[in-house]
């Protein structure tokens, strides 16, 4: 989505959105259609229509690329929901720059929201030319690793703390009759197992000189080629059913016993809880997979498309101080998977896996910026389309995919 033809909808938007639905219902757009993310989400809108004056009429649309193409598409054309979901990035920063959106700044004020939420880089993205235009409402991160205790335990194995682990452990696992690592394929699923692997093997300095410093002789460096050979390597390690699975599905893989492991974020958590399975026992959360894992602190937002109509905008500030609110942030999170964006909600109720990420998270050192909050949209996806292509085509070169990369890089926002 280009600036410009966003610009050139806002100024006419501006001039004739009329809204016709109750002013106090709002609908809420987002991508949470999984058995977890669904519980997950129905506690938000319970806890709205509680309120006695507001209701939340859900729109779930499957697939976090095709929500998003709805919203804007939704926006430009004159028909914007009244609040919708996006990762907590640089997705939504054309939609604030045309003036399409919210100012949320005066509630962010008034609630402390700089002071409560931690670490500093989940509001971040949300301040766009000083003002605040969405609220966070998690924290997820994409390394970890989800495994079948009971797999790991029949073959003989120690769950994988590397991802030479992966590779070395795979052949014994599939001659036992599983899948020896899960994978959905999916772009944005090719590209998170990328993402885990880059910061696996090459590590958060590097990571922060190829996407945040853009340095190009990182990017062309053989740490990074390690990284493709090494994410290459994993092609061989699914099974044949991996084309355009969902991640859930992919996840129920390892939840049912087919499948030894699957690289997924968070909030695969949320499935092993919801077919009552307990983490540590049944599955277990391998941050990383490293020996100094390093999370990414990305997640969930939600922006509020103005409306004309001051009882609808009141309404929507309702809900951006509903989803940050203590209570709200503790049930949402604990059934997603995810952390809460807040650093003062008592988290004792937490998981061992939950614990594990929250421990992580305490300290700078082990936490780094998502690729989606440092990259532009079109950078970032030029990246996703480059990586799943080279894991969809074992045959083109590690030496042919890391020059592309580097070239995207220097020349992408
Ligand atoms: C992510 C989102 C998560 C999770 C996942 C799979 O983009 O941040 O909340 O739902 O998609 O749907």
């Amino acid at each position: 989505m280009k600036t410009s033809r966003i610009a050139l909808f806002a100024s006419a938007l501006m001039c004739s959105t009329a809204f016709s639905a109750q002013a106090a219902e709002l609908e809420v757009i987002h991508w949470w259609t999984s058995g977890g993310e669904q519980a997950a989400v129905s506690l938000l809108a319970k806890e709205f229509d509680a309120n006695g004056q507001d209701s939340w009429r859900d729109s779930a649309i499957a697939g976090g690329e095709q929500a998003r193409a709805v919203v804007m598409q939704r926006i430009l054309g004159g028909d914007a929901p009244q609040a919708a979901q996006f990762n907590n990035s640089r997705q939504f920063e054309e939609l604030a720059e045309a003036g399409l959106l919210l100012d949320l700044s005066d509630l962010a004020k008034k609630e402390k929201w700089r002071d409560v939420v931690r670490p500093k880089s989940i509001l971040d993205p949300c301040e766009i030319d000083g003002k605040i235009y969405c609220v966070p409402v998690n924290i997820h991160s994409d390394q970890w690793l989800w495994t079948n205790k009971a797999i790991y335990k029949e073959v003989g194995l120690e769950e994988p703390q590397s991802w030479q682990d992966v590779i070395d452990q795979a052949g014994k696992i599939r001659d036992a009759g599983y899948i020896p690592l899960a994978v959905g394929g999916q772009g944005w699923q090719e590209d998170l197992t990328f993402d885990d692997v880059f910061m696996g093997v090459g590590g958060k300095e590097l990571w922060n000189k190829v996407y945040v410093d853009r340095d190009e002789d990182a990017a062309k460096s053989p740490e990074v080629a390690k990284v493709f050979e090494t994410y290459g390597k994993l092609r061989d390690l699914t099974d044949e059913g991996s084309a355009g699975r969902n991640w859930n599905d992919t996840t129920s893989l390892v939840i049912n016993g087919k499948a030894a492991v699957q690289a997924m974020g968070d909030w695969a958590r949320g499935e092993f809880v919801l077919a009552g399975k307990k983490a540590e026992v049944d599955y277990g959360c391998v941050p990383g997979p490293s020996r100094h894992p390093v999370l990414t602190t990305g997640g969930d937002i939600f922006i509020f498309p103005k409306q004309d109509d001051p009882e609808v905008e009141a309404a929507q500030l309702r809900l951006a101080s509903m989803l940050l609110s203590p209570d709200v942030q503790v049930k949402f999170n604990t059934a997603k998977g995810s952390s809460p964006v807040r650093g003062d909600v008592n988290m004792a109720s937490a998981d061992p896996c939950m614990q594990k990420g929250l421990a992580l998270l305490n300290d700078d050192e082990n936490i780094a910026l998502p690729k989606n909050a440092i990259l532009s949209s079109d950078t970032d996806g030029r990246i996703q389309d480059l990586v799943s292509q080279f894991w969809n085509t074992p045959s083109m070169t590690v030496a042919d995919v890391q020059d592309q990369f580097a070239a995207i890089l220097q020349d992408g926002s």
